[in-house]
């Protein structure tokens, strides 16, 4: 078959997997070829294991994979032919060196376009698409520009806005696509090349463009404002818990403003993931750089936010439990930053799991994906942690229980049948507000929400 377009992808993650099996499955008579350097990574998604969980994508990969997309180890070769080339690898906060706990490390970023440049025999698009600092573009036509003859390289900046758990639905369906581009012909052109391939499938008027730099600068922003959000409300949580309030009734309350907006509204334990904390850093690293100060210490107190809100969370389990833990078994009821994903990566459990691991507690995890994840997360430590897939198994002669993602199954737990199965006095710590408090305190539970009055028997005991 001739196909209308070849467009390859380099990386093959959260972001590029996902997103190039979307453009496959709503362009049929385009060729997408997604390459990594993780050669198991390209082995899995060849195989019926996918290397992530997504709700829905594998319905897409298997409707599409061998037709119109293809996972390949062969970087070189797919650069050579295709001229439209997404670069989705990762960009993980620079470890060293200037900048190091804030900037992005580039070092990734930088050597795909030695690559492209090296294998690159005619003009291409290239599209920045994973979350970068402002002015990567630049640092990548700096490489591209090195150019010999008649190749050219237009650089595009295309920042995806998916969030995981809901990916292939935020693909189908997008808030907005955006694209910034140089202000030139050349630039206009390349951006209308990538306009094309997003109507296929986006309404014209949610396909937004921009210069290259708002478009960069964009990206950080949504993240930076969505973390502080749950930042805020994480902060007002704290509050509740030393006053008579309900988050949840406060967060209705707040939320119902059509200005404010109920979504993303829900405290728990903190956030995670690979983009918010990375991308709030980067954001503060910018503004100091730029001698803005006070903009950056602004930002930088959301990320402190999150951190307080995972110690208060310790000491208040450590506070309950007669203020010790040792020898005591704890069960860790979700790894995965949020539900609906396998991910870990930033997690709040990760922290957790181990400030509970220094008060030397036994921590028993369970996840329905996340498990395989949370055991390279605590590799070091993997003498002191136990996994368990089932969750009454888990719970089985605990001290207490810690919820710490907002997976649906723990709604639908039966908590009667846990608790007789637990150490007595028996303490529920629900990180992310997911479960019937009043039920669970009615069952015997001694219930710990966040942002809510705590449930204990203990306390009318000593009342009384
Ligand atoms: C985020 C952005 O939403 C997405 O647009 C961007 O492309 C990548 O970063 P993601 O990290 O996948 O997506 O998940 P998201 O749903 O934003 O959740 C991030 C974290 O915030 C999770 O740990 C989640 O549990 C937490 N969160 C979210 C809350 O604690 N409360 C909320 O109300 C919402
Ligand atoms: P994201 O969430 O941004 O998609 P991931 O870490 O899930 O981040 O994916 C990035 C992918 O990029 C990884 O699979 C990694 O192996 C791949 N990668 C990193 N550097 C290169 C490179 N130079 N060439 C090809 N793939 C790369």
């Amino acid at each position: 078959m001739k196909f209308q377009k070849k467009i390859l992808c380099i990386g093959a993650g959260y972001v590029g997997g996902p997103s190039m099996a979307m453009i496959a499955y709503k362009c049929p008579d385009y060729k997408v070829t997604v390459v990594d350097i993780n050669d198991e990574r390209i082995n899995r998604w060849n195989s019926n294991e996918l290397p992530i969980y997504e709700p829905g994508l594998d319905k897409i990969i298997k409707k599409t994979r061998g037709k119109n997309l293809f996972f390949s180890k062969d970087i070189e070769k797919q650069i050579k032919e295709n001229d439209i080339i997404f670069v989705s690898v990762n960009t993980p906060t620079k470890t060293f060196g200037t900048g190091a706990g804030m900037a992005a490390d580039l070092q990734y970023w930088e050597k795909t376009a030695r690559q492209i440049l090296e294998n690159s025999q005619s003009s291409k698009i290239v599209i920045e698409k994973s979350t970068l600092p402002v002015k990567t573009a630049a640092a990548m036509e700096k490489i591209l520009m090195l150019a010999k003859g008649k190749v050219k390289f237009d650089v595009l900046s295309n920042p995806e806005f998916l969030a995981e758990g809901t990916a292939v639905k935020d693909l189908e369906n997008p808030d907005r696509v955006l694209i910034g581009s140089h202000e030139t012909k050349s630039g206009w052109r390349a951006r209308q090349t990538l306009v094309e391939i997003y109507a296929r499938w986006v309404p014209q008027e949610k396909i937004i463009t921009s210069n290259i730099w708002s478009a960069e600068l964009s990206k950080l922003v949504a993240n930076a404002f969505l973390a502080q959000r749950v930042s805020s409300i994480n902060s007002i949580s704290a509050l509740c818990e030393k006053t008579d309030a309900d988050i949840s009734e406060v967060a209705k309350a707040v939320g119902m403003d059509s200005r404010v907006g109920s979504k993303f509204l829900n405290a728990g334990i903190g956030f995670g993931g690979s983009c918010f904390k990375k991308d709030i850093l980067n954001l503060v690293y910018l503004c100091s750089y730029y001698g803005l100060q006070e903009v950056a210490d602004y930002w930088e107190s959301v990320v402190k936010i999150n951190e307080y809100q995972q110690d208060r969370f310790i000491n208040n389990i450590l506070g309950s439990m007669f203020n010790t833990l040792a020898g005591k078994k704890i069960c860790i009821l979700g790894f995965a930053f949020k539900a609906n994903t396998g991910d870990t990566r930033e997690s709040p459990a990760i922290y957790i799991t181990r400030k509970l691991l220094s008060e030397h507690a036994e921590v028993i995890i369970s996840d329905p994906q996340a498990l395989k994840n949370a055991a390279i997360d605590l590799e070091d430590v993997k003498g002191s942690v136990k996994y368990v897939q089932d969750p009454y198994r888990a719970a089985s002669g605990c001290h207490a229980i810690a919820i710490l993602t907002d997976w649906d199954l723990y709604r639908k737990l039966d908590f009667r049948k846990i608790f007789k199965l637990m150490v007595k006095p028996a303490f529920l710590f629900d990180g992310r507000n997911v479960i019937d408090h009043k039920k669970c305190f009615n069952i015997g539970f001694n219930v710990y929400p966040i942002g809510k009055p705590a449930l204990s028997h203990l306390n009318i005991i000593q009342n009384d």
